[in-house]
């Protein structure tokens, strides 16, 4: 029978609700006066921009998009399809992409360049985790929650099949 893989933690509620309150502060900071759209990427970003949402004081909205990438097994490609779509036109507007995780690099690097053709004022990315190693296309994060080494990581939002999105820690699986 397959057993449950471990949650070895790496970071608790506590240490993620301080960071995720330190960039709201910086992103209010920073868009003070320019009502930017945070855009967040379904569905591991869910918590994290319900959370972060609420740390920035500035006036700002909220839409969310939810994209697949095309590749075999779990090597993904990067070529974005979008499965949802944004419901607010973003032409003019100052976009801050919210992510769980960014991993290859692929699939948000493509997400952009779309995103950069409705001709946004501007389009920042703030992920809640970054997983260097594994990065295939450089990406410029320029607001980041935390560094995760090269292992596969579950918990605030963030998914193995459906598992564990419900976790208020984040941690890494162990089978
Ligand atoms: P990539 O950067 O194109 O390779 O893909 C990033 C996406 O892969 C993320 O938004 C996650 O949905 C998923 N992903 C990558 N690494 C992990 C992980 O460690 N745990 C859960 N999902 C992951």
């Amino acid at each position: 029978m397959d057993r449950d893989p471990t949650i070895i933690p790496l970071f608790t509620a506590e240490e993620i609700a301080r960071r995720v309150e330190e960039l709201g502060a910086e992103i209010g900071e920073d868009y003070a006066g320019k009502n930017p759209l945070l855009v967040g990427v379904l569905k591991g970003a869910w918590m994290f921009l319900a959370d972060i949402t609420r740390e920035i004081t500035i006036p700002h909205q909220c839409d969310f998009i939810q994209v697949s990438s095309y590749g075999s097994g779990t090597e993904s490609t990067g070529e974005v399809r979008f499965l949802t779509d944004l419901s607010t036109p973003i032409a003019g507007r100052h976009v801050i992409l919210v992510e769980d995780i960014v991993d290859t690099g692929l699939t948000l690097s493509n997400l952009v360049n779309r995103l950069k053709e409705r001709e946004p004022a501007s389009v920042t990315i703030c992920s809640l985790l970054d997983k260097p190693e594994r990065r295939k296309t450089p990406i410029h994060i320029d607001y980041l929650g935390f560094t995760v080494p090269n292992k596969f990581v579950v918990g605030y939002g963030v998914d193995w099949n459906e598992k564990y999105r419900h976790l208020p820690y984040i941690g890494y699986l162990e089978f």
